[in-house]
């Protein structure tokens, strides 16, 4: 019997011609796809899992590849869809690297350099005082935000209680905060699929700004990794278990080390502007993704 995968691309910023080129490649290996297979249309019965008049517990793999769009009810129906398929990432990885804290604290139990961090009941944060004090100044995060939403850098406990007032409960469930890392303003985002390396570039904090988001006027920057900065993305995208990731990696200029901020299941492709500025990692990206479903939906016993 035929292979078949279902996906679940992004569309925007050429995710689109990703996606049909993709498929493309995949068809020559003769595995076919079924595209847009968004779970919010997902629908389970005693008969499987249904989307779209596709039955994905049949497929051989789902590739989930859509940032930002995840609701509960997608975030469980994927769940679900794991235990029966094989899922890109695989969700456990995907759900796990959502949350900064427990990436952060798998990684550090590995010998990986992370930020130091901190997480305590929201209402009792008394202890943040002896915080300040160990970690000089520090940064609030929600532990599942993105784009820099919410990230807020505090140089003493005073300023803390200011923002406390500004916090929507529901976006903090806890107090989460890490050791700010004096960096000059620049970070290395390095892509890998299957453990292999990629792709790399940087971005850079707007003047005046500390974080390097492009969503925060941060801009994208070419840049080549040193084989330590490629070696430490690997080892933290190895523990996450992820099979595609993009680990973000800054040097701190006190204690001379790489460290790694922050582990992302979803790394976008260079966008086409991004692609005109240099970024080349795209097909590579897309020959590994291909090489790697080839792989796991087992390539050799199907010939
Ligand atoms: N501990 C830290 N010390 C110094 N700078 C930090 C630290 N943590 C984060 N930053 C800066 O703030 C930016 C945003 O933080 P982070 O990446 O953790 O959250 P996010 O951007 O909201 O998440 P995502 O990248 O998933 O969208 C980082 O890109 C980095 O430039
Ligand atoms: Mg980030």
């Amino acid at each position: 019997m035929g292979r078949k995968i279902g996906m679940w691309m992004y569309q925007n910023c050429g995710g689109a011609q990703i996606e049909q080129q993709m498929i493309h490649k995949l068809r020559e290996r003769d595995i076919e796809t079924v595209s847009a297979l968004d779970l919010r249309y997902a629908k389970a019965t005693s008969g499987g899992i249904e989307c779209k008049g596709t039955l994905l517990d049949q497929l051989n793999l789902f590739f989930s590849y859509n940032a930002g769009e995840q609701t509960d009810y997608q975030m469980y129906m994927y769940e679900c869809l794991s235990d029966c398929c094989t899922t890109i990432n695989n969700f456990r990885s995907f759900k796990l690297t959502e949350d900064k804290f427990k990436t952060n604290t798998l990684l550090h139990k590995n010998g990986i350099k992370t930020a130091d961090f901190y997480l305590c009941n929201k209402d009792q944060p008394e202890g943040l005082e002896q915080v300040f004090a160990e970690f000089g100044s520090l940064v609030f995060k929600p532990v599942d935000g993105w784009g820099g939403v919410g990230v807020v850098k505090i140089d003493n406990f005073a300023d803390l209680n200011q923002l406390k007032p500004h916090l929507n409960p529901d976006d903090y469930k806890y107090f989460y905060v890490e050791r700010y890392i004096d960096y000059d303003g620049s970070d290395y985002r390095v892509d890998l699929v299957n453990g292999k390396f990629v792709g790399c570039y940087g971005r850079k904090a707007r003047d005046g700004d500390w974080r390097t988001n492009v969503t925060a006027g941060g801009s994208v920057i070419l840049r080549e990794p040193c084989p330590e900065v490629i070696d430490l993305a690997q080892r933290a995208a190895r523990v996450t278990g992820l099979e595609i990731a993009g680990v973000d990696i800054v040097f701190d200029r006190q204690t001379e080390e790489y460290v790694v901020i922050e582990v992302n299941g979803l790394p976008a492709f260079a966008t086409p502007d991004q692609e005109r500025q240099g970024l080349n990692f795209n097909p590579r990206k897309i020959d590994e993704i291909v090489e790697y479903i080839d792989q796991v939906t087992g390539r050799d016993s199907c010939q």
